[in-house]
C-alpha cells in the first residue's frame, strides 16, 4: 500500500513510520510522498534521507484555502498514495481532501482523545493541560480525520502514567516514544491489512 505522510515539525512519526518499513514490519508500505506545511520542518531531511519524494504547500502561499486544498489533493493522488496518515501535521486539511479520502486519513493525536484534543490543542499543549488538570495517565491517539478536529472513529489507543516529576517536556517525549511511535505504524499494519471497519462512528478491529 502507498501511503502519503503529512508532516510539520521535527518527524519523529514520520521516521517510526520508516524505521519499521526499514524492519519489516511495515514491508509492504511505499511512502509515496511526504506532504510539509513548513519549508523548516526537520521531517523534510528525514523524507530526503530516505530517498522519499517531499513537497512542502502551505495554505499561505496560495490566493485562497479552495486552491492550496485542491494542489493537496492532487499531489497525493498523482503520486498514488491510497492513505493520507497525518503524522504531527498542524494545519486542518481542506474539504475537497478529506471527502475524496473519506475513511482514508488517519492522524496521531498526543493525547487520550476525547481529552485534551479539539481546536488548538496540539503539539505541547495537550500536555500542559494534561498536567494542570492532573490527569494520571495520559497517552496517544489514532483515529480517523473527518471534517471536525480530533472527532473521527478511534482506532487504537495507547496510555502511560503520569509521574509526579514531570514537565510537559518530560510528558511529550515518553508520551512520543512509548506511545506514538508504536500505535502509529500498528494503525498502518491494521488497514493495510484490511483490518479495521467503521459503523456510526465506531471503528472496529478484526483480530
Ligand atoms: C507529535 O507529538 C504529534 O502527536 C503532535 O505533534 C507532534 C509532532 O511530532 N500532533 C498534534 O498535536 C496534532 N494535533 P513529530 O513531528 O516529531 O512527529
Amino acid at each position: 500500500m502507498r501511503i502519503a505522510v503529512f508532516v510539520s515539525g521535527g518527524g519523529t512519526n514520520l521516521q517510526a513510520i520508516i524505521d519499521r518499513i526499514k524492519d519489516g514490519y511495515l514491508a509492504d508500505i511505499d511512502i509515496g510522498l511526504v506532504v510539509s506545511s513548513s519549508p523548516k520542518a526537520y521531517a523534510l531531511t528525514r523524507a530526503s534521507d530516505n530517498n522519499i519524494p517531499s513537497v512542502v504547500l502551505s495554505a499561505k502561499d496560495f490566493a485562497s484555502r479552495e486552491e492550496w486544498d485542491l494542489k493537496v489533493l492532487n499531489a497525493v493522488e498523482e503520486a498514488g498514495c491510497e492513505l493520507i496518515v497525518l503524522a504531527g501535521y498542524l494545519s486542518l486539511l481542506g474539504k475537497e481532501t478529506v471527502k475524496a479520502f473519506s475513511n482514508r486519513i488517519i492522524n496521531i493525536h498526543p493525547a487520550l482523545i476525547p481529552a485534551f484534543c479539539g481546536e488548538g490543542m496540539y503539539g505541547i499543549r495537550p500536555h500542559i493541560a494534561a498536567l494542570a488538570r492532573g490527569v494520571k495517565v495520559s497517552g496517544a491517539t489514532v483515529h480517523f480525520v473527518n471534517e471536525e478536529y480530533d472527532s473521527g472513529p478511534i482506532i487504537i489507543q495507547k496510555a502511560v502514567d503520569v509521574l509526579p516529576d514531570d514537565t510537559p517536556e518530560i510528558l511529550q517525549q515518553r508520551i512520543m516514544k512509548e506511545c506514538e511511535q508504536e500505535i502509529l505504524p500498528k494503525a498502518i499494519r491494521l488497514l493495510a491489512d484490511g483490518k479495521v471497519s467503521i459503523e456510526n462512528n465506531i471503528a472496529y478491529i478484526k483480530d
